[in-house]
C-alpha cells in the first residue's frame, strides 16, 4: 500500500523522516464532540465498537480533526476475552465489567484459544473499512493487549488499584496463570495476524498494568508472552508498551519488536541508553501536562522533542488522553510537535 504520508512508517523502520510523526493513545473518543455525537445514537461503547460503519467513522475522525499521522482502529482490548468467553460490560463513568470470571482449571480450559479470533470479525471489517476510507492517507494501527493485562481483567472483573487478585493468581496458581496466558497469546496472534490482513499498516501491544510487578514476575509473566506474539507475526513494524515497566527496559535492547512506549515516568535520555539505539522510543508527553495554557504546551512539547531527538521518535502522550482535555489543546499538541520538529 502506498501513503501518502508515512512519516510513522520510516521513523518505525529507523529512516530519516521531514519531522516527527505524531498520534495520540485514545485520539479517538470522548474528547471530540464528533465522537460522543456518534455515540449518544447508540446504546454503549460495545454497540460502537460492534457496528463496523460507525468504528471506522470514530476511527477516521482524530485523521481529519487533529491532523494525526496514523490512525488507530476503534476498538478495546477486551474483545479478546469476549471472544474467548469472557463478556464484558462497559458501565458508564466505572469501565469494564465482567459477570463471569476466571476461577479454577475448568474456567481456563473453557475458553477459546486461536478460534477466538473468529468471533472478531466486526473488527475486521471495521479496519477494512477504515483503511478503504482513508485511501491512503495515513497509515491505520492494529492493536491488542498484553497477555498480562487481559489476565488481570479475566481474574479481576473490573479494573483495580491494585490487581491484588490477579497478583494472588500468579504466586498461588502459577501453572494455571501460565496455562492462561498461554490461551490468550494463541487467541492474541491470530487476531493480530487477521487484523493485518485487514489491513492494519503497524500493531501495538497494550501492556497497561505491567507495572504493577516485580521484574522476575514481569519477565515470566508477561514480557515472555509478549515475545511470543512479537516472533509470530514479524510482518509489520511491532510496537510494545509496557506502562510502568521502568524496570525491565533492558530487555527491549535485544527484543523483537521496532518501536518501544515510554511513560512520562521514564527519563527520555536514560530510556534511549538502556534501550540503545536500534529501536524507535515512542512517546511521551504527560497527558496532564495538556491541561497547561498554549504557550506552555508549547514548551513543554519542545522539551520532549528535544530530549528523543529528531530520528527514530514518533511523539504520542505517556499513557491515553484523559476525556476531560479540551479538544483544542489536543490540536495544539499535534500542531506543535509537527512545527517544532521539522527538520532546517
Ligand atoms: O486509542 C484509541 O483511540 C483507540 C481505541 C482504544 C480504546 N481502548 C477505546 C475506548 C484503545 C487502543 C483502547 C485500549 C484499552 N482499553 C486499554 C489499553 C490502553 C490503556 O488505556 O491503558 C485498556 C486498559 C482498555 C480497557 C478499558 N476500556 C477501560 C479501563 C475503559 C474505561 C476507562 C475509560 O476511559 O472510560 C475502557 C473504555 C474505552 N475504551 C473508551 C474508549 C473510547 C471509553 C468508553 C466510552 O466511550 O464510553
Amino acid at each position: 500500500m502506498q501513503y501518502q504520508n508515512d512519516l510513522i512508517l520510516r521513523a518505525a523502520r529507523g529512516e530519516q523522516t521531514e519531522r516527527t510523526p505524531v498520534w495520540l493513545m485514545r485520539q479517538a473518543g470522548r474528547i471530540l464532540p464528533e465522537y460522543r455525537a456518534v455515540r449518544e445514537k447508540l446504546s454503549g461503547f460495545i454497540e460502537l465498537c460492534t457496528t463496523p460503519a460507525l468504528a471506522a467513522e470514530v476511527t477516521i475522525q482524530p485523521v481529519d480533526i487533529l491532523g494525526v499521522d496514523a490512525a488507530i482502529i476503534f476498538s478495546d482490548i477486551l474483545v479478546i476475552p469476549e471472544a474467548m468467553g469472557l463478556p464484558y460490560e462497559m458501565q458508564e463513568s466505572k469501565g469494564p465489567f465482567f459477570p463471569k470470571v476466571i476461577t479454577s482449571a475448568t474456567d481456563i480450559e473453557k475458553l477459546l484459544a486461536t478460534d477466538a479470533a473468529d468471533h472478531l470479525h466486526y473488527v475486521y471489517d471495521a479496519i477494512e473499512l477504515a483503511v478503504k476510507e482513508l485511501k491512503g492517507r495515513v497509515p491505520l494501527i492494529g492493536f491488542a493487549g498484553a497477555p498480562f493485562t487481559i489476565l488481570a481483567y479475566m481474574i479481576e472483573g473490573q479494573g483495580s488499584k491494585t490487581f491484588s487478585k490477579a497478583r494472588r493468581f500468579l504466586y498461588t496458581e502459577p501453572v494455571l496463570a501460565h496455562r492462561l496466558l498461554e490461551k490468550i497469546t494463541l487467541a492474541t496472534i491470530e487476531y493480530i495476524k487477521r487484523q493485518i490482513k485487514a489491513g492494519a499498516a503497524m500493531y501495538q501491544i497494550f501492556d497497561s498494568w505491567a507495572g504493577v510487578l516485580p521484574p522476575d514476575q514481569y519477565r515470566e509473566f508477561s514480557l515472555k508472552y509478549i515475545r511470543q506474539i512479537c516472533e509470530a507475526v514479524p510482518d509489520v513494524p511491532r510496537t510494545v508498551f509496557s506502562k510502568g515497566a521502568f524496570f525491565v527496559r533492558e530487555d527491549f535492547n535485544n527484543f523483537p519488536c521496532e518501536i518501544v512506549g515510554l511513560d512520562w515516568n521514564m527519563d527520555i535520555a536514560e530510556s534511549r541508553k538502556i534501550i540503545g539505539p536500534d529501536k524507535t522510543l515512542q512517546g511521551n508527553m504527560d497527558p496532564c501536562a495538556l491541561y497547561l495554557p498554549e504557550d506552555q504546551i508549547r514548551i513543554k512539547t519542545k522539551e520532549m522533542l528535544d530530549a528523543f531527538g529528531t530520528h527514530r521518535h514518533i511523539a504520542n502522550l505517556g499513557h491515553g488522553l484523559y476525556p476531560d482535555t479540551e479538544k483544542a489543546k489536543v490540536k495544539y499538541f499535534v500542531d506543535a510537535v509537527k512545527e517544532l520538529s521539522i527538520k532546517k
